[in-house]
């Protein structure tokens, strides 16, 4: 069963088998419980949930698509603490919900309405749905259940108000009506990854926030000398673009038409145009204090934000994070503070004093890579010409910068990735690894050393093109705060039965093989690194599943050459993987993506997220239970109704042993 700690050197326990069967599946000797769904209730007197979508009150429940969770201990007095591990407060992202034409159909009655205008009472549980909570969990010994009625529950929804830090504070294009001075914003959406600062807090980041927005096709004209115009489309809302669940429609009052992103008052005092650029920020709360507000840090970017990896803090040092902007050909960033670390601010008097500290004056850099296996963090600010003199996108100031960091990224030709998702850093070696999930975009004619792979004939594939498998890149700065860093991959995704020379690069096997990995994190306390799959091309012959891993280090393969026609890439490798350094520890339901990842400090009990089970489902069949392409978890026999829930689950050893080794 090897060592525990991070040294691990090899995986304890048996693979588990691809599976197509509506059910979670955990190794031998492990058992995985159901205990938060979606529409639990967090505050006493709320009802059941019926899930039959006659339900309410979704700010006190338990919200949708359970996504990136972190861990903050409890003692038995309800003190903090980093090493109790019978109790806690678990803080979830609630991403998105599982819909079609408009409307999130498995929490409405008969499926909800897919015209607009959308129905107020409908939109008001969707956007109550969204967001974040924070849900007090504890284990009698035997088992582990979530408490209702805890005093440290809280939901944070897309209407609750957050407060602009850094350096976008006070930017003209954050002006709303509902903030004149740009200090405040309402709502974080599309909670995707997460992360936890070495102060103590918890930071979420928004994903794709854009789609939620409405713009009248006749906005560009509206905004003609507005420079926001260039920015609006490369963000993915060009003029006539149809908002994801038409929450615009749903009335004249404010917390309807404020997703209305088009110019339509005399000016931005009155009207919601720069509501979109309040999205797209990692936010930062403190677990511990339901009454501490919410905090937008914009200095870390305004991107699609998945998780935040920070490396291991060092006394005198800066804080260093790193992050994934997840969509088709966009960036890799990285976060330097100005503060230097004090190692008196691991257990602060004002956790989120300790946020503006750090978070909000600092340097962003985005990742350049080179075709040599080396690589270059390149300044997004004022003190670099390239931006300040910049003839693709007038910025005016680090504001601008901080609002339109794709545009700034452009601006000094970063590296365009295969879908950059979470991130994670290697508790010994402190190199970052970073998923890049899949890329359907990328042709032979693009690939690059980094981004190597494409697939011109996938048999049994959904997804035909592309980079379908995804992989996932590893990097070693030179120093915490330097510039120069070198990279390799550490592993390609790929079916087993895949062509070795041009698919299948990492000679994955029956008990590793996995396509799209997209979360990411680091054991603290094995140093295991967990990757959860988010798949549409392996799921004619699997669910999403997670695996265990122990990665090695940077440099441990080699070069190697992919062939796409007559163009030759070459590339580097990690070292292949074997069943005992990385195997497949879990698969879920049908439909589902495996999200989220954390553990009680002594390593022995783990929280994961089962996401949008049964997401296949057609809106039409709503209420035919037979037709629905899953049923868990009430098939596992939790809670009410046959409806599928986005549900975190928690796995112990029925030894009680460390999980993994
Ligand atoms: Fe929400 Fe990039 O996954
Ligand atoms: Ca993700
Ligand atoms: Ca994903
Ligand atoms: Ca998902």
């Amino acid at each position: 069963t090897g060592t525990t700690g991070p040294a691990l050197t090899s995986l304890g326990f048996k693979p588990v088998a691809k599976s197509l069967a509506d059910k979670v599946i955990v190794p031998e000797g492990y058992t995985a419980q159901i205990i938060y769904a979606l529409g639990d209730p967090l505050v006493a007197g709320v009802p059941a949930f019926k899930n039959d979508g006659t339900d309410t009150a979704f700010d006190q429940r338990a919200g949708d698509h359970h996504d990136g969770m972190e861990w903050f201990g409890l003692d038995a007095s309800g003190k903090p603490s980093n090493s109790f591990n019978s109790r806690g407060i678990l803080a979830v992202n609630h991403e998105a919900t599982t819909d079609e034409k408009l409307s999130s159909f498995f929490i409405h009655a008969n499926g909800g309405a897919s015209t607009l205008p959308r129905p107020a009472s409908e939109v008001d549980k969707e956007l109550a749905i969204h967001g974040l909570s924070f849900v007090e969990v504890q284990s009698s010994g035997k088992q582990w259940a979530y408490k209702a009625s805890s005093p440290f529950n809280r939901r944070v929804t897309s209407m609750t108000t957050a407060a602009i830090h850094g350096p976008a504070r006070g930017s003209e294009h954050l002006v709303t009506k509902f903030s004149n001075d740009a200090t405040q914003c309402r709502g974080t959406l599309n909670n995707c990854g997460t992360g936890k600062t070495p102060w103590g807090t918890f930071v979420s980041g928004e994903e794709n926030w854009y789609g939620y927005f409405f713009r009248d096709a006749k906005d560009d004209d509206a905004r003609k000398k507005d420079k926001q115009v260039q920015a609006l489309n490369r963000y993915g809302r060009k003029a006539g673009a149809a908002s994801r669940h038409g929450w615009e429609s749903a009335g004249p009052q404010d917390q309807y038409v404020r997703w209305n992103n088009s110019a339509h008052a005399a000016s931005a005092k009155a009207d919601y145009r720069n509501e979109m650029n309040t999205f797209g920020y990692v936010v930062e709360m403190d677990a511990y204090d339901t009454q501490a507000p919410m905090r937008k840090r914009t200095g870390l970017g305004r991107f699609a934000h998945e998780s935040v990896a920070f490396a291991k803090p060092q006394a005198g040092q800066p804080i260093v994070c790193y992050m994934g902007d997840d969509a088709r050909g966009e960036y890799i960033y990285k976060f330097v503070s100005d503060a230097k670390w004090d190692p008196k601010d691991a257990s602060p008097a004002n956790r989120l004093a300790a946020g503006d500290k750090y978070l909000d004056k600092g340097t962003l850099f985005v990742a350049r890579f080179k075709g040599d296996g080396s690589g270059e963090w390149v300044e997004l600010s004022m003190k670099n010409p390239v931006i300040a003199n910049s003839s693709y996108f007038e910025f005016k100031s680090d504001a601008d910068v901080a609002i339109f960091t794709r545009l700034a990224a452009d601006a000094v030709s970063a590296t365009k990735m295969d879908r950059p998702e979470w991130g994670g850093v290697h508790p010994i070696t402190g190199e970052v690894y970073i998923t890049l999930t899949n890329n359907s975009s990328r042709t032979a004619a693009t690939t690059d050393a980094v981004n190597p792979r494409v697939y011109t004939d996938m048999k049994g594939s959904t997804e035909q093109k592309g980079n379908v498998h995804g992989h996932i890149v590893r990097m070693a700065d030179a120093s915490p705060a330097g510039a120069a860093f070198k990279w390799d991959i550490y592993v390609f995704g790929a079916e087993a039965d895949a062509d070795k020379s041009t698919v299948n690069l990492s000679n994955l096997t029956d008990e590793n093989d996995m396509s799209a990995p997209d979360g990411l994190v680091f054991s603290p306390a094995t140093g295991i690194c967990w990757i959860q799959t988010d798949d549409g091309a392996y799921t004619d012959k699997t669910n999403c599943m997670m695996l265990a891993a122990i990665p090695g280090k940077l440099g441990d393969g080699g070069a190697r050459t992919v062939k796409h026609g007559d163009k030759t890439v070459t590339t580097y490798a990690g070292k292949t993987p074997t069943p005992t350094t990385l195997a497949r520890f879990l698969v879920g339901p049908r439909g589902c993506e495996i999200t989220g990842w954390c553990e009680t400090p002594d390593g022995r009990a783990m929280f994961v997220n089962i996401q949008h089970p049964g997401e296949g489902t057609a809106m039409a069949d709503v209420n035919d239970p037979a037709k629905y392409q899953s049923q868990w978890p009430t098939n596992a026999g939790y809670g009410a109704g046959k409806r599928p829930r986005s549900a975190t689950i928690v796995i112990t050893k029925n030894d009680g042993g460390v999980l993994g080794t």
